[in-house]
């Protein structure tokens, strides 16, 4: 059976001194395989969408759909495995930890999903190679540049190999060189392993070469 992703008229609100609607009747279907670019000005929700499909914020209305179930009404077992094995994030702020060197924020993710030392180590390695970040493994996140940070948070993203892949403006703080370098490693990591990727961005160039694009407006 081919995995999808659905979003339903999706909503979400949010509530503080101001009421804001950050997105309404948002709608997406995305196969195993396939990506789709998020874009449209600072504002209009692309943050807001994605943080609803990884199930890290919660949609005032409509639903998010994969492998048929509806994930806002998950257990918490099954929400627990979709949040630690499904679906992995690329922050836009990083949210790197701050007590932990660069291996250790990667391995992370993979030690809470309870994989072998041995393959955690593997998979780490591989990651900041690919990211050529490998020579800071013992350093910790304050110490690098944002671009560096930046390929720390995607090798996050990427640790536990989630069938989802969200990523968050995940070329905001790189140069031409190393925005090309982590847009293949997603493509690489996703894509090319039948695996979903929705990216947002404002990168021009990275919306001409997408597959499909999603121009998101900002709200009054
Ligand atoms: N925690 C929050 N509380 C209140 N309003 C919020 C919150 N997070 C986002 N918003 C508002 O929701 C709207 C959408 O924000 P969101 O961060 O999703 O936009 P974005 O498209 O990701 O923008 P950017 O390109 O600047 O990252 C904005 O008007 C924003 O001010
Ligand atoms: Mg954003």
């Amino acid at each position: 059976m081919v995995k999808k992703l659905i979003v339903e008229n999706l909503e979400k609100v949010y509530r503080s001194e101001v009421e804001t609607i950050a997105i309404r009747d948002f709608n997406l279907e995305i196969k195993e395989g396939e990506s789709i670019v998020l874009a449209g000005p600072s504002g209009s929700g692309k943050t807001t969408i994605l943080l609803c499909i990884a199930a890290m914020l919660k949609p005032t209305f409509g639903k998010i759909i994969y492998e048929n179930k509806i994930v806002n009404k998950l257990s918490r077992e099954e929400l627990i495995e979709y949040r630690c094995n499904k679906v992995g994030m690329m922050f836009q702020s990083f949210n790197l930890i701050e007590y932990m060197t660069v291996f250790e924020n990667v391995a992370f993710p993979m030690w809470i999903a309870g994989k072998k030392k041995k393959e955690i180590k593997e998979r780490v390695n591989y990651l900041l190679e690919e990211l050529e970040i490998r020579k800071y493994e013992k350093t910790y996140p304050r110490f690098l540049s944002g671009g560096e940070q930046q390929r720390v948070a995607l090798a996050v993203a990427l640790a536990n190999n989630p069938n989802i892949v969200l990523a968050d403006e995940p070329t905001g703080n790189l140069d031409r060189k190393n925005s090309d370098k982590v847009i293949k490693l997603l493509k690489k990591e996703t894509v090319e392993k039948n695996k979903i990727l929705i990216l947002a961005t404002h990168d021009e160039k990275i919306i001409a070469k997408a597959e499909k694009v999603i121009s998101l407006k900002k709200r009054m």
